[in-house]
């Protein structure tokens, strides 16, 4: 079932989003070759504690972690170890969520480390731009399958593919709420947006095949053929007028 947000909900998401916006914006400058993804996750729950947030995902289905870092051919859901060195070249996604006030909200950016290879930038810019056209789709009267379809669209234009398996989805007074937000499909098809609803889009895009796996720590999915991937995510609400990102 899908629950729509007050006014005063929506005032608090948009709060606590534009926290933890920032606060990925600091992590990310952390992000440089030989630092650990571990280090990336303590830099995180730093900031949550000091800007009086609490993480999401930790113990969220038994997740060890604040922060999901995904690097190179990993998707998402990249637990931090103290083993995982970050190097030159890396493409590094970069996943956090937070509560704020009793509500959560949930976002995500791909950042290469120093000179990524062509295919590489590529990549990024096509996944972001993805997300961007995504969310122009996003307003009352349109579908899921209209965002769907058109991250698909653009993203197999430009020869790359979208992951299948996983998907975003609605989000604040759970981690993940319904509906599933896929990143392919048929426009006109699937639920019609309304006023109140908020959603998390989240493209997961990979250089090869749509195909992945989720490795031996139970949690990373990484690409079956060991391409590189990208993900962007924000979470928006639905407006009268069209929508509002809200990290
Ligand atoms: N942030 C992920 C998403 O975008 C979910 C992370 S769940 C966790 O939906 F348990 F891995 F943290
Ligand atoms: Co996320
Ligand atoms: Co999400």
């Amino acid at each position: 079932m899908i629950i729509l947000k007050t006014p005063q909900e929506i005032e608090i998401l948009k709060q606590g989003g534009q926290i933890l916006h920032r606060i990925l914006r600091e992590v990310a400058k952390k992000v440089k070759s030989g630092i650990s993804t571990w280090e990336l996750n303590d830099i995180a729950e730093n900031l949550i504690q000091q800007a009086g947030a609490e993480p999401s995902f930790k113990n969220y289905e038994g997740y060890p972690a604040s922060l999901c870092v995904s690097v190179n051919d990993h998707v998402v859901h990249g637990i931090p170890s103290r083993d995982k060195i970050i190097q030159s070249g890396d493409i590094v996604g970069l996943d956090l969520g937070i509560w704020y006030q009793g509500l959560c909200t949930d976002t995500a950016i791909t950042i290469g480390v120093d000179h990524i290879n062509k295919v590489a930038k590529k990549l990024i810019k096509v996944t972001r731009k993805s997300l961007e056209l995504g969310i122009k789709q996003a307003k009352p009267g349109r579908t899921l399958g209209d965002i769907g379809a058109t991250i698909q669209n653009y993203v197999e234009k430009n020869g790359f593919s979208v992951v299948k398996q996983l998907a975003g989805h609605g989000v604040g007074r759970q981690v993940h709420e319904d509906p599933r937000v896929l990143n392919f499909g048929q426009s006109g098809r699937g639920e019609i947006l309304k006023p109140g609803m908020v959603i998390a889009i989240e493209p997961m895009v990979n250089v090869g095949g749509y195909q992945v796996e989720t490795l031996d720590d139970q949690w990373t999915v990484a690409t079956k053929d060991g391409s590189w991937s990208a993900h962007f995510e924000h979470t928006i609400a639905i407006t009268e007028r069209g929508n509002q990102i809200l990290t």
